[in-house]
């Protein structure tokens, strides 16, 4: 076991973290002060989104230099400090890495369209209108259905970009690129980061043919449907730039395939991704038949592989399960014990602990292309507005900020924030919780339960998703935690999960 498959990973989101010098966007040095409030949660790791300069078409996802930070987000210094002080903390770091595609504004790109036969053309992918004038080919966005291609008047041919014009796709053929690419990822391996997170990395590999997507699946968009052999290759090569380094530096891939098998497939032989978003987990309803086809399907497909699975409930791109789950307390604090005490390492999302709803954005703040500010609304750290912020940050904050603020819940023994401290603190003291096997899965009237066990020792979890209060068998054994009012010691209330043990 490397450290990666124990840790609970936090998810920070900086323009929406804490803000430490006032422009109304987070920033680095919001992230180093408030170090002590993710130690005192109990997470192990930090995965930051991107803070690399960038013209934020997409929010950092638009890279226009991999070797740098955003003057926004900070200085390369004020990075340095936060690795050093997480470091001393006992917490890890990994950056979001963008690799299937720069910014627009990235020089690569600009010397590229500067002439069909500039130094830099073949890093992209280029391609001529067919004979009969229509685009190169039917791919199309999975944001807005518009196409995947974009004429460049100046060079006169079409470029690819799965997602906003201004993220032109790299050319991963091209082996120069790949060089170039490993080296953004020394850049940061030199200065001490333990890992990365991929962004779309199962894009990388394209079929060189680049052909059509099957008329009844453009519904679905480009994205999720590009898997292709080749990018196996390209993972490898990472894999060995990463092997470079010592103290066991990791990736976790965003393969955005929606399909467990698959998913399984990105970790190789031990010799690909470390680990793998699943994200199914993000679509599946509060369902108890639904979870255990989902649990079973991602079992089977990870230990198939002696693969390490992952578990996820909200993310920067997504509803926060919070909203998915109606805003009711006692399945919020279920799901916190879900994510938690499955096989596989979890990934949670800022404001998730708080149990943070979704913002409603007011027609003039939509900043984002992709209609995903909801999910991305500003930490609510004090009571009062704003809120630990310094007057109206870049997006408003979600419904009720007093009552959901980090403030109020640490004052609140009985809040989101305690609760979730706990389920982190109860994993950490259990190592059947943390790597032990995954046994007995079973649904009995709308009730999921399973099994942890190392070393003789025996965690036991059910969950009740439904409507009715049902009992449980505890088999003399005694409940180390539940999220629900208790009723009776042995009867789950609807909603409600329990930790036996
Ligand atoms: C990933 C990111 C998302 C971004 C997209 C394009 O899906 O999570 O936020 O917009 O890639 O880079």
């Amino acid at each position: 076991m490397k450290w990666w498959h124990e840790a609970v990973f936090y998810q920070i989101y900086p323009r929406s973290f804490f803000d430490a010098n006032g422009d109304g966007v987070g920033d680095i040095e919001g992230i180093r002060t408030q170090l002590d409030y993710l130690t005192w949660l109990g997470v192990d790791a930090l995965w930051i989104s991107p803070i690399f300069p960038s013209p934020m078409a997409d929010f950092g996802y638009d890279v226009s230099d991999y070797c740098n930070v955003d003057p926004v987000f900070g200085t390369l210094e004020d990075f340095d400090r936060l690795l050093s002080e997480a470091h001393d903390r006992g917490l890890r770091v990994i950056l979001d890495w963008v690799p299937n595609h720069t910014s627009q504004e990235h020089p690569w790109f600009r010397d590229a369209r500067s002439s069909q036969d500039s130094e830099h053309r073949d890093w992209y992918i280029w391609r001529d209108a067919r004979s009969d004038g229509s685009l190169p080919n039917n791919w199309l966005s999975s944001w807005n259905n518009e196409p995947d291609w974009t004429f460049d008047e100046g060079s006169g041919q079409y470029y690819l970009h799965c997602f906003l014009p201004e993220q032109p796709d790299l050319n991963w053929a091209n082996v120069r690129v790949r060089e170039a690419m490993a080296d953004t990822l020394r850049f940061w391996l030199d200065r001490g980061i333990d890992g990365f997170r991929m962004d779309v990395i199962h894009l990388v590999g394209k079929d060189p043919d680049l052909p059509n997507d099957p008329d009844d699946l453009l519904f679905v968009g480009h994205v999720p449907l590009n898997d292709v052999p080749v990018t196996h290759d390209y993972l490898r090569e990472l894999r060995r730039v990463l092997e470079e380094y010592p103290d066991d530096r990791m990736s976790v891939g965003e393969v955005y395939l929606l399909d467990p098998e698959a998913v399984a497939t990105y970790y190789g032989d031990q010799d690909e991704l470390d680990l793998s978003f699943n994200f199914l987990s993000l679509l599946t309803p509060w369902r108890a038949e639904a979870w255990r086809d989902l649990i079973t399907r991602t079992e089977n497909a990870h230990l198939n592989v002696d693969a390490w699975p992952t578990w996820v409930l909200s993310n920067h791109d997504n509803q926060r399960v919070a909203s998915r789950l109606g805003g009711d307390p006692v399945k919020i604090r279920s799901s916190a014990i879900l994510l938690l005490t499955l096989r596989g390492t979890p990934f949670m999302y800022q404001g998730e602990e708080l149990g943070l709803l979704n913002g409603e954005i007011p027609e003039d703040r939509v900043v984002d292309p992709g209609s995903r500010d909801g999910c991305r609304t500003p930490m609510p750290w004090t009571s009062d507005y704003p809120h630990g912020w310094w007057g109206e940050p870049w997006l408003p904050f979600a419904a009720d900020s007093v009552g959901y603020s980090v403030e109020t819940q640490i004052d609140d023994d009985e809040s989101y924030l305690h609760f979730f401290r706990s389920v982190l603190a109860l994993r950490r003291s259990q190592p059947a919780l943390r790597r032990g096997t995954f046994e007995n899965l079973n649904v009995e009237s709308h009730v999921l339960r399973f099994d942890r066990c190392a070393g003789g020792d025996v965690v036991s979890v059910w969950v009740n998703f439904g409507r009715e209060a049902c009992a449980i068998d505890m088999q003399g054994r005694s409940i180390l935690l539940r999220s629900g009012g208790a009723i009776d010691e042995a009867l789950l209330a609807p909603g409600e999960a329990v930790v036996v043990a």
